[in-house]
């Protein structure tokens, strides 16, 4: 008799032992499996960017090292993700400017769904004709999303860029144009030989006007401008004046068949390398005000 008590006794207290030991597990538990989920979604993601995203937002998202499906290198025509602009902060300078009111995880998320396609960006959810499934959009927005980390945020959030107004003031804030640098630029890392042709062999142009008249374009397009004026507001707007001389008559537009964010793409050197290259003349301008200054 004794003994059966003992025994039941014993038994009890090491089920409640296993018990309570498993009931204080079980949030770890939960913790373990719900990141390992979620570190599953962000592995899916990164499938679905590789095989999606990267011809145009680069290998690792930072606008860089994009190619086409025959492995050559081309110009990235995305706008880098892998950024501070986009990823760092509640309010990112990027929903800042687009004006964007949900939260960021809804901006990227939504962006991918619907893309942009006036600029480029293509749509992507099915429910807008896209070839991804909204789960799907949801892995890759949370692979996206884990590019946002303590070392791509330190320090102060950025400022949004704002162009100099003018070309004088934009060769006070640069160097010397640097023509090697600039032919890469305009060959490669922007693309932009893909519509303008090699600019010392004319007729190479397939899209946009060629290249290497771009130097003789003083008071040509629009009165009053140099071809450097004309040049620095041609890449940020290019919308503003619409070229008569695409390869098969005058060009389409507006809205022009350029893209129109190399403005967010691009650094003021690049822009002043890109003229060297082009042997457009940085130091002759009218002084014409290209960029709004910004509102006080
Ligand atoms: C054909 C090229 C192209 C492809 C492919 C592409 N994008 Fe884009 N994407 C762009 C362009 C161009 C923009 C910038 C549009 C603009 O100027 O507002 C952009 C913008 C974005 C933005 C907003 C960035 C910002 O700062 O506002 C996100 C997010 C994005 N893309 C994600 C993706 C994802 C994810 C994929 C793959 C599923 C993808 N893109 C595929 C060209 C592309
Ligand atoms: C996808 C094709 C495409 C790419 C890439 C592109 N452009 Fe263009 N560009 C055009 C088209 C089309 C026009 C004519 C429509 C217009 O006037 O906006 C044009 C117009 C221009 C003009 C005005 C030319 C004139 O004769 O009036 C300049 C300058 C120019 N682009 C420079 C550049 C530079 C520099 C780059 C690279 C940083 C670039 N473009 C990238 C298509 C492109």
């Amino acid at each position: 008799m004794q003994v059966k008590i003992v025994i039941t006794t014993i038994a009890f207290m090491l089920t409640m032992i296993i018990f309570g030991y498993a009931s204080i597990r079980e949030p770890a538990r939960m913790e373990t499996f719900t990141n390992a989920y979620e570190g599953r979604r962000i592995e899916w993601g990164g499938d679905i960017f590789h095989g999606n995203c990267a011809t145009c937002h680069g290998e690792h998202g930072k606008a860089e090292l994009c190619y086409d499906a025959e492995g050559e290198q081309i110009g990235c025509a995305g706008l880098a993700l892998n950024n501070r602009e986009l990823l760092c902060g509640e309010r990112t300078p990027r929903m800042e400017a687009m004006g964007w009111l949900g939260t960021k995880e809804a901006f990227i998320g939504g962006t991918i769904t619907a893309g942009r396609p006036w600029a480029n960006m293509p749509t992507w959810g099915s429910d807008f004709g896209g070839s991804l499934q909204p789960y799907e959009v949801g892995y890759v927005t949370a692979y996206v999303l884990n590019w946002e980390d303590e070392e791509l945020c330190a320090g102060p959030p950025p400022e949004p860029v704002i162009w100099p107004s003018t070309v004088p003031d934009l060769i006070a804030e640069t160097a010397a144009g640097d023509a090697v640098n600039g032919e890469q630029l305009y060959n490669v890392a922007y693309g932009c030989a893909a519509c303008h042709g090699d600019p010392v062999v004319d007729g190479s142009n397939a899209v946009g006007p060629w290249a290497g008249n771009f130097q003789n374009l003083d008071e040509v397009r629009v009165a009053g401008y140099t071809a450097a004026d004309y040049m620095y507001e041609s890449i940020l707007e290019p919308s503003d004046y619409i070229s008569p001389d695409c390869p098969a008559g005058p060009c389409a537009g507006p809205p022009s068949s350029m893209p129109a964010n190399f403005g967010l793409r691009m650094s003021f050197q690049d822009m002043v390398d890109i003229m060297a290259f082009l042997n457009v003349d940085v130091s002759s301008s009218s002084g014409a005000e290209i960029v709004p200054p910004p509102a006080e």
